[in-house]
């Protein structure tokens, strides 16, 4: 059963009945500034889809998605970022970093060239849109840091034969807006 939400004031009553119902779907983007992580886990994301109307949905997602990785506390969280060129992976992938803690001074900008920036804290942004290959994967030396603990997150991920943890795939609806997937694999 899918759970909307639809205002502040609900949300104690509506995060007791997310437990239970485990899936749950904010109807309008704003809402997710809302969420109590005292009521929301990692696990109970199933699939969510917006339209992201301009970078603050972006940004709002973002945040929301940042919080999810932190109150997983998982030691290793890998997240693949689709879709096709200029549908705003690497927009989010900024955004994500600055709610992890890196700060746009910090940020490296996009690694379509360096393949992969590092920051700290053990965060890594990827871009694989270079690797056409298995072989350019063993020779770039890209391999290693997927087996490194950390956040990781990948754009251009589907050169790679295993699952993330997140996907969120972009699609570009028009020039200020975007549709955006979130799911599990
Ligand atoms: N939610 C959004 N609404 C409107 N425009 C957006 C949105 N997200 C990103 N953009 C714009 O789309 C353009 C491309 O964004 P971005 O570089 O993040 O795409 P990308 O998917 O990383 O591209 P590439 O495949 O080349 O790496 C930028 O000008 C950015 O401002
Ligand atoms: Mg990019």
């Amino acid at each position: 059963m899918e759970q909307f939400v639809k205002g502040k004031s609900k949300l104690k009553k509506i995060g007791k009945q997310i437990r239970k119902n485990c899936i749950f779907r904010a109807k309008n983007i704003k809402n997710l500034k809302y969420f109590s992580f005292k009521y929301i886990n990692f696990t109970m994301i199933n699939r969510i889809n917006y339209t992201l109307k301009g970078l603050s949905d972006t940004q709002t997602l973002a945040a929301f998605i940042a919080k999810l990785i932190q109150q997983s506390k998982k030691v290793n969280f890998l997240i693949f970022l689709k879709g096709d060129l200029g549908s705003g992976k690497t927009t989010f992938a900024r955004f994500l970093l600055n709610n992890l803690g890196v700060s746009d001074k910090e940020f490296e900008g996009s690694p379509t060239f360096t393949i992969v920036n590092e920051y700290k804290n053990n965060i890594f942004h990827i871009d694989l849109y270079r690797i056409q290959s298995k072989y350019d994967m063993e020779t770039s030396g890209v391999m290693e840091y997927f087996t490194k603990n950390g956040i990781i997150i990948v754009e251009w991920p589907e050169i790679l034969d295993f699952k993330a943890d997140l996907c969120i795939k972009f699609t570009i609806k028009d020039k200020f807006s975007r549709i955006v997937n979130v799911y599990k694999r």
